[in-house]
């Protein structure tokens, strides 16, 4: 089959691989028809590197049809219309059962000391051969796939993997007060999905990005926006001049390590870039490489008492952060990987709903085949060409 592979720092290629078989009874095959390029997926593309091996298959947003299932496998068959969840979990554990499918103790990486499997997502988590592929092999296939119904167009489905249980987990982590405000640093996929969820649950919404596109896009769903060219380190004033000078009552970060505005921390980031792996691999974990000028400002755009909710992902063990602003203001924190089969009760009627509530039949910007993946990359990369939301037809 054709598959995308990473090969190296920013050097992603389309090429020949075997097809997956299954390999336990739990498994299932599918053919992937549509699959999605994630804000996750450039950390590997640029700075987690060290963390991955050349002919790793990425992604981790994939949909398809249902091939072949393994013989303890029964919610789904073959020709069953489904959606696959970024994280691999079993669905009985003592994690599971509690809600925290992205720890599931079944495929949790105690070797790297991590969370349950990934797809497409580097050595700590498993090293599972991703979704941007013509197939993909599912393991836990008795618990995972989603089933959806014929008919509407895959996005309808698909930011089911990723993007909107990411985003509404956000918004539930935020635990927003009835009548409160949500400031959402960010507006990627995540963050606009975020926004779209918080409005729709009737909360106010402030969003900061700096992007154009972005901020505009943001502003046609209700949204308040500031431009963070305009405030830079003064964002979170900004923030406390719109929510009668205490801040919001919750705050998400929906940028994560790669966040604009901290240079000397973008040359470190470089730096480990630069170096033979193993030594990159300590640096990055335990040099706090991650450029954290969103997370800061979630933490000080916070009022008193109020809850900051982290979907960005980090990645640095000694990341200084601003304990005196969280003890004294009492703040509280929740993050994590999105569970991703705890929201799918709250999700599937809002994607099933002709209306389309969240927009998600319109948010993608460019459907490209699997073959032209590389440029599209570094597109996206760039934020070139009004790039938001790529998806990839194998
Ligand atoms: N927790 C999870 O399970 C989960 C799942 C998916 C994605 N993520 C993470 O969520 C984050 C967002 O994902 P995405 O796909 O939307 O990414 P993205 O890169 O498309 O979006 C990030 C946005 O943040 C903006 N930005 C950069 N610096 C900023 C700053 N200082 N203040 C405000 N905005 C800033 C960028 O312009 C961009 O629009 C990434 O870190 C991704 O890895 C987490
Ligand atoms: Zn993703
Ligand atoms: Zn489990």
């Amino acid at each position: 089959m054709r598959a995308l592979v990473w090969n190296g720092k920013r050097d992603v290629r389309v090429e020949n691989v075997p097809d997956p078989e299954l390999e336990s009874p739990t498994d299932v095959i599918i053919r992937v028809t549509s699959t999605g390029l994630c804000g996750s997926d450039l950390h590997l593309y640029e700075v987690l590197g060290p963390f991955l091996e050349a002919g790793d298959i990425l992604g981790h947003e994939p949909m398809g049809v249902v091939e072949e299932v393994g013989s303890e496998v029964t919610h789904v068959s073959r020709g069953d219309r489904v959606v696959i969840p970024f994280n691999i979990s079993c669905g009985s554990c003592f994690m599971c059962d509690r809600g925290y499918q992205s720890q599931c103790e079944t495929t949790q990486n105690t070797d790297q000391d991590k969370g349950a499997s990934l797809f497409g997502y580097t050595k700590l988590y498993g090293q599972v051969a991703g979704g941007q592929a013509e197939y993909l092999r599912v393991p836990q296939g008795h618990y995972g796939p989603v089933k959806v119904p014929e008919g509407p167009a895959d996005d309808r489905f698909l930011f089911l993997s990723d993007v909107l249980p990411t985003a509404w987990q956000a918004v539930h982590y935020a635990d927003v007060p009835n009548g409160g405000t949500v400031a959402i640093f960010g507006l990627g996929p995540i963050g606009q999905m975020a926004s779209r969820i918080a409005h729709h649950l009737g909360h106010r919404v402030i969003a900061v990005d700096l992007v154009d596109e972005r901020l505009q896009m943001a502003r046609k769903w209700g949204v308040e926006v500031l431009d963070l060219r305009d405030h830079d380190d003064r964002i979170a004033d900004a923030v406390r001049e719109l929510t009668d000078g205490r801040g919001a009552d919750s705050t998400i970060d929906a940028v994560g390590m790669e966040a604009h505005g901290t240079p000397a921390l973008e040359l470190i980031q470089q730096a480990a870039g630069l170096l033979p792996d193993r030594a990159a691999e300590k640096l990055f974990e335990e040099a706090g490489v991650d450029r954290m000028g969103a997370l800061h400002a979630s933490i000080n755009a916070a009022r008193r008492g109020g809850t900051v909710s982290i979907s960005g992902v980090y990645g640095g063990m000694l990341d200084p952060m601003p304990l005196m602003t969280m003890f004294d203001r009492q703040l509280t924190f929740r993050m994590g990987q999105a569970n991703v089969k705890r929201w799918m009760d709250e999700l599937l009627p809002l994607v099933t709903d002709d209306a389309d509530p969240l927009g998600v039949e319109s948010f993608t910007t460019h459907r490209v085949p699997l073959e032209e993946a590389p440029a599209a990359y570094e597109m996206f990369q760039k934020k070139k060409d009004g790039a938001f939301k790529i998806v990839f037809t194998p």
